[in-house]
């Protein structure tokens, strides 16, 4: 695969995630019933204009193994019911209480806290329904790996994890080890999750997964970084959610922690870290290492 032009990557990106829209709106049940405000909320949510990253690199690492298309989209579209889960908990009153996000109000703000809890609880659901239904994959261990590893990802030991350290009182003082594990785990395990599922489906051998895993655990960690950046020196109407919430909370974060410039050195460097697992795959790689700077350079 040839590097693409800046306007044609961008374009691949745009298809991707609207892709990923139309499933996810064919996935959601419909708002019916006396329980359609739940509905309603987790489209509220999964439907809005999110970057899409996270199915963008299950798609594009699957397709450097030729995996088939329909088995990354659902798969794409199950982690973005997870991510879009994390992001509803994640904005609640007794979290960050957050009122905007992907510039509409947050889903507790349009709806209401139960709400919001409920519609939270029904997208993590539907992500595992989504990967154990055999449309995903016609092979149960496929399937059955992708769950596990997506549990695994997601729970106590990935995101929810790196939530709880994030919660915890801030009288600790946290130093850049203890934020470093925080991050890894809240932000870095469903990245992480987004091209090992890539390779999950598309067979990759040993060497090919050990390579993807360390370009995700080292973007994931810009990523967040870059998160953080953002939230100190972003712009709020082009990010689409509240900005200065670390700083305003006494919250430490790597850029709290380490100055804007040394921050930006830190992504660069974790950047090029990244770049460098993905030699093995030479030009087939081409679309990852592209994606890094488009990752990690945004303004949303
Ligand atoms: C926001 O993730 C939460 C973090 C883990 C930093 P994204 O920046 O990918 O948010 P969306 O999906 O584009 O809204
Ligand atoms: C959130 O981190 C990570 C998860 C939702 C798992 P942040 O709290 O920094 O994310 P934003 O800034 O609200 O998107
Ligand atoms: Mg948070
Ligand atoms: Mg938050
Ligand atoms: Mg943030």
């Amino acid at each position: 695969m040839d590097m693409l032009g800046d306007a044609e990557f961008a374009r691949r990106l745009t298809e991707v995630a609207d892709k990923v829209t139309v499933a996810l709106d064919q996935l959601i049940p419909p708002a019916q019933g006396p329980e359609a405000d739940l509905m309603r909320a987790m489209r509220h949510s999964a439907l809005a204009n999110g970057k899409r990253m996270r199915p963008f690199y299950v798609i594009e690492a699957g397709a450097m193994f030729d995996a088939p298309e329909k088995s990354l989209l659902r798969t794409a579209a199950a982690l973005e019911c997870v991510h879009c889960y994390s992001l509803v908990h994640d904005d609640l009153p007794c979290m960050d209480d957050d009122d905007f996000r992907r510039g509409q109000p947050t889903v507790h703000k349009a709806f209401n806290e139960a709400t919001a809890v409920l519609a939270g609880d029904a997208l993590l659901t539907l992500a595992f329904k989504i990967l154990s239904s055999r449309e995903t994959h016609a092979d149960p261990h496929i399937r059955l790996r992708l769950i596990e590893r997506l549990a695994d990802n997601a729970g106590a030991l990935g995101m929810v994890g790196g939530q709880m350290i994030d919660m915890l009182e801030h009288d600790s003082p946290r130093d850049l080890n203890t934020i470093t594990r925080m991050q890894r785990l809240k932000t870095g395990a469903l990245i992480s999750y987004s091209v090992e599922a890539g390779a999950i489906i598309g067979g990759a051998n040993e060497a090919e997964r050990n390579a993807l895993h360390g370009f995700a655990h080292d973007l994931g960690l810009a990523f967040q970084i870059s998160d953080d950046l953002l939230d100190a020196t972003g712009n709020e109407a082009e990010v689409g959610k509240p900005l200065r919430k670390d700083e305003d909370a006494g919250k430490a974060n790597f850029v709290t922690l380490l100055g804007v410039e040394a921050a930006k050195e830190r992504v660069q460097m974790l950047a090029s870290q990244a770049r460098t697992h993905l030699a093995i795959f030479r030009n087939r790689a081409n679309i990852l290492l592209q994606s890094v700077d488009f990752v990690l350079d945004r303004n949303r």
